[in-house]
């Protein structure tokens, strides 16, 4: 029953729509047994400008269903970047007596940003928008945008995060309609290469323990991130229902994804606790000249957060790609305590263009080993460890095309530190992209990449001497 795509470079693991352009996901929720996700799209052109909220819908998280235009602009303006709640309890009004529906907060970016209302009776299909929007007019502030907002039961009220050029608003509301400005935070703290944009303020346990909980808040930054152009940072501290603290020193940073392609990441509203979130797997350095048609823009694999404590580095984001991918497993080969040494490759017969990689090594002789993945005899995208520097890195400079931007090509590397010598790599493999998820996942990876699509080999490789594989799982997957 699901689609499966023949275009040339079109994700068969990631969501893209059919035709036209998009950007940030938007709006996520999960709402009567469905994910679903809106997104920055333009309906009728394939770059950026005039945006609609596309809406797409799914059971799984994987396999998605493309559904009619859902918010397009008016005279407030084209419809940025934002979210959706399920309204419950009715806080709002805007529905009949004791029922629920949803509740879209977005930003209209007509000659001034302002934050706006839409609301929905039929799952996300049609939608009104609120009378008295804009909701938060504007203050003067240019960059003023990217509303996320969430239920904060323990004072029974909503929370919105805000982006305001430099630093993130926080602001509070019982009803989703009449909002109060609490609170500032980032003008002073992070990286400010570029404007600030999509902040998220989510709860989650450290080391799974539900007891110690602590708040990350992820802001978007564009330009100025860890790979170039656009990325994502993120603190870790204390939410006191008015108030973010950072825990970790100001000038601290800390980088959501190595990669280029990460980018406006935002979470599933009413997924209890388990948070997922997806991002936009692009850059705004290229994201118009990429070069596939008829879509623009895809969307990374939904990935599952937590919070984990590392020696002498305090509190970290830990990303991992969602269970239900297991779901798309094909094929599966298995190997067991191998020497893997320079000029033999074991992975020589398996099919590349689309595969789950898990990997654990146990650091040899071997400067430098890892996958060379989408290979022919002129392209190879590698994802490599090097062993003394203990450097986890991407090299897409022969991945395939690139001249479409002088900003493409290019090697992103991030520290890895081995866990008693032995280092594990989690790979997904698609028709125009590599995610690496390093160890636990607390270093991750995101990057696009536009192969021959016969350029499908994969190999294991290890330089200058040998290195251990504890255990190798290859999946050949199908959506
Ligand atoms: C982030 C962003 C948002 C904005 C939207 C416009 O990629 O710039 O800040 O709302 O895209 O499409």
């Amino acid at each position: 029953p699901y689609s499966y795509y023949t275009e040339k470079y079109r994700p068969q693991l990631h969501f893209s729509p059919a035709r036209n352009w998009i950007n940030d996901p938007n709006g996520l929720v999960y709402h009567k047994g469905k994910y679903h996700m809106f997104y920055q799209y333009k309906p009728y052109g394939d770059k950026w400008g005039n945006v609609s909220w596309g809406h797409a819908v799914s059971k799984d998280l994987v396999h998605w269903e493309q559904l009619r235009v859902a918010l397009t602009p008016d005279e407030l303006g084209p419809i940025f970047s934002g979210s959706i709640v399920v309204d419950r309890h009715n806080t709002s009004g805007l529905f009949k007596e004791s029922s629920e529906g949803l509740v879209a907060i977005y930003t209209s970016a007509g000659e001034m940003q302002q934050q706006s209302l839409a609301y929905s009776t039929d799952e996300g299909i049609t939608w009104t928008k609120y009378k008295g929007n804009p909701v938060i007019p504007n203050p003067g502030i240019k960059d003023f945008r990217d509303p996320k907002v969430m239920w904060y039961e323990k004072e029974y009220k909503w929370i919105m995060a805000l982006a305001a050029g430099d630093h993130i608003q926080f602001y509070s509301s019982k009803n989703l309609t009449a909002w109060k400005y609490m609170s500032r935070f980032g003008e002073n703290e992070g990286s400010h290469g570029g404007v600030w944009e999509v902040p998220e303020l989510i709860e989650l346990p450290v080391d799974n323990d539900p007891n110690n909980t602590k708040w990350l808040l992820k802001v978007d930054i564009n330009p100025g991130s860890v790979a170039g152009g656009s990325g994502g940072q993120y603190f870790i501290g204390a939410f006191d229902g008015m108030r973010f603290i950072n825990e970790n020193p100001p000038n601290e940073i800390r980088w959501v994804d190595y990669g280029k392609d990460f980018y406006a990441a935002q979470t599933w509203f009413n997924t209890g606790s388990r948070k997922v979130w997806i991002g936009w797997m692009n850059n705004w350095q290229y994201a118009d000249v990429t070069p596939t048609n008829p879509w623009r823009g895809a969307m990374s694999l939904p990935r599952e957060l937590a919070l984990k404590t590392f020696r002498g580095e305090g509190v970290k984001l830990i990303q991992m790609p969602v269970k239900e991918l297991k779901g798309i497993r094909k094929n599966q080969y298995q190997w067991k305590n191998e020497k893997v040494m320079p000029g033999k490759n074991i992975l020589s017969s398996i099919n590349g263009k689309t595969v789950e990689i898990a990997a654990e090594f146990e650091l040899g002789s071997a400067s430098e080993f890892g996958f060379k993945v989408r290979k022919s005899a002129a392209e190879e995208t590698v994802i490599g460890y090097d062993t003394e520097r203990h450097i986890l890195f991407v090299d897409r400079t022969y991945s395939g095309e690139f001249i479409f931007s002088p900003a493409f090509a290019g090697r992103y590397e991030a520290i890895l530190n081995p866990i008693r010598d032995r280092i594990k790599l989690h790979i997904f493999v698609d028709w125009s992209s590599v995610e690496v998820f390093g160890n636990a996942g607390e270093i991750v990876f995101t990057d696009l990449i536009f192969p021959n699509p016969s350029s499908n080999r994969i190999e294991l490789y290890s330089e200058n001497g040998y290195v251990k594989l504890s255990s190798l799982i290859v999946n050949e997957l199908e959506s």
